[in-house]
C-alpha cells in the first residue's frame, strides 16, 4: 500500500500556490482556472462530469478531481484524492453553482428551492467542511464564495441597476445566504481568509450567454481574491472594481 509520504510532493513544491476550485469545467469556474494556471498556481479542477472535467483540465494543464458538491460520498471522495495527492489546498473556490427556476413565485415549489439552495449553499457548506483540514496545513489558506450581487438588498432595490428588474427568487435567496454564510465564516475561522465574490453579470450558460461582460472580466473579483496575498482582511463583498456593500 502507498504510504502518505510517498505520493505527497516533494519539500521543494509546497511553496506552490495550490487551488481547488468547483465546477471548472466551464464558465467562470473554468476561466478562473485557465487565469490562475497562468500566474503560477496549481489548479485543481473540480467538475461532477468526468469527461468535461476530464478534456477541460487537459487543455488547461490543470489535473480532474471529481466533484458532484450535492453528493456528501462524492464531496468526500474529492477531499480524500487531494488529501492523497497534493496533501494540502491554499486556495479554495467555490464556484459551482446553478440558476433555477425565474418568474412568479406563485408557482415555485419548495422542490424549486431546495434544487438551488442544494448546491448554492448546502454544496458550500459540504465542500468547505471536507476541505477545511487541507486548507489548514496551508501558510495562508483562503476560502472564495462565488455569490452575486442577485442576492444583495442594496442592488436589488436600486431601480438604477439591472439586478431589480430580475425575478429569479431561489436564485436570489440562495446567493443572499451566502453572503451571511461567508461573513459568519470569517468571524468564525480568523485563522483563513474567507471572502465572496461577485462576478457581475457574464456571458456563461447560466444565463445563457446574455451578460455583457466576457469572462475575463467576470473573474476579475475571484483572481484578485485568489493572488492578493496575506494580509488582507476576511469578511469582504467584492467585485471586479473593489469592496461593495453586504446589504
Ligand atoms: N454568469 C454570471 O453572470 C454570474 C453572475 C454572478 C454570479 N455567478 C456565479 O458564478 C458561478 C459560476 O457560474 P457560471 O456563470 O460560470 O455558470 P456555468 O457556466 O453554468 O457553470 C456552472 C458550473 O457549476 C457546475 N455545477 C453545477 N451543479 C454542480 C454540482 N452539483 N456539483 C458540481 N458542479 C456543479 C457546472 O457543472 P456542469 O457543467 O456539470 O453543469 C458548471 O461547471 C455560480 O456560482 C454563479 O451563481 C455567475
Amino acid at each position: 500500500m502507498t504510504s502518505l509520504a510517498q505520493v505527497r510532493p516533494p519539500p521543494d513544491d509546497w511553496h506552490m500556490t495550490i487551488t481547488f476550485i468547483t465546477g471548472a469545467n466551464k464558465g467562470l469556474g473554468h476561466e478562473t482556472a485557465r487565469r490562475l494556471i497562468d500566474q503560477g498556481h496549481t489548479v485543481l479542477l473540480g467538475a461532477r462530469d468526468v469527461a468535461a472535467g476530464t478534456t477541460a483540465a487537459a487543455a488547461l494543464g490543470a489535473r480532474f478531481v471529481r466533484i458532484d458538491v450535492t453528493d456528501d460520498a462524492s464531496v468526500a471522495a474529492a477531499a480524500a484524492d487531494v488529501e492523497r495527492h497534493e496533501g494540502r489546498i491554499d486556495v479554495l473556490v467555490n464556484n459551482a453553482g446553478i440558476h433555477g427556476p425565474h418568474g412568479d413565485p406563485a408557482a415555485l415549489t419548495g422542490a424549486d428551492i431546495l434544487r438551488v439552495l442544494d448546491v448554492n449553499l448546502v454544496g458550500v457548506v459540504g465542500t468547505t467542511t471536507a476541505f477545511l483540514p487541507l486548507l489548514r496545513r496551508s501558510a495562508d489558506p483562503v476560502i472564495i464564495n462565488v455569490s452575486s450581487s442577485m442576492g444583495s438588498l442594496a442592488a436589488t432595490h436600486d431601480p438604477a441597476r439591472a439586478e431589480s428588474g430580475v425575478i429569479a427568487p431561489a436564485y436570489t435567496s440562495s446567493k443572499a445566504a451566502l453572503t451571511m454564510l461567508t461573513t459568519q465564516y470569517a468571524k468564525a475561522l480568523p485563522g483563513i481568509r474567507i471572502n465572496a465574490a461577485d462576478p457581475g453579470y457574464t456571458a456563461t450558460d447560466l444565463n445563457a450567454n446574455t451578460g455583457p461582460q466576457t469572462v475575463t472580466e467576470g473573474t476579475d473579483a475571484i483572481v484578485t481574491l485568489a493572488t492578493e496575498g496575506p494580509g488582507h482582511p476576511s469578511g469582504r463583498f467584492v467585485d471586479r472594481t473593489g469592496e461593495i456593500a453586504w446589504s
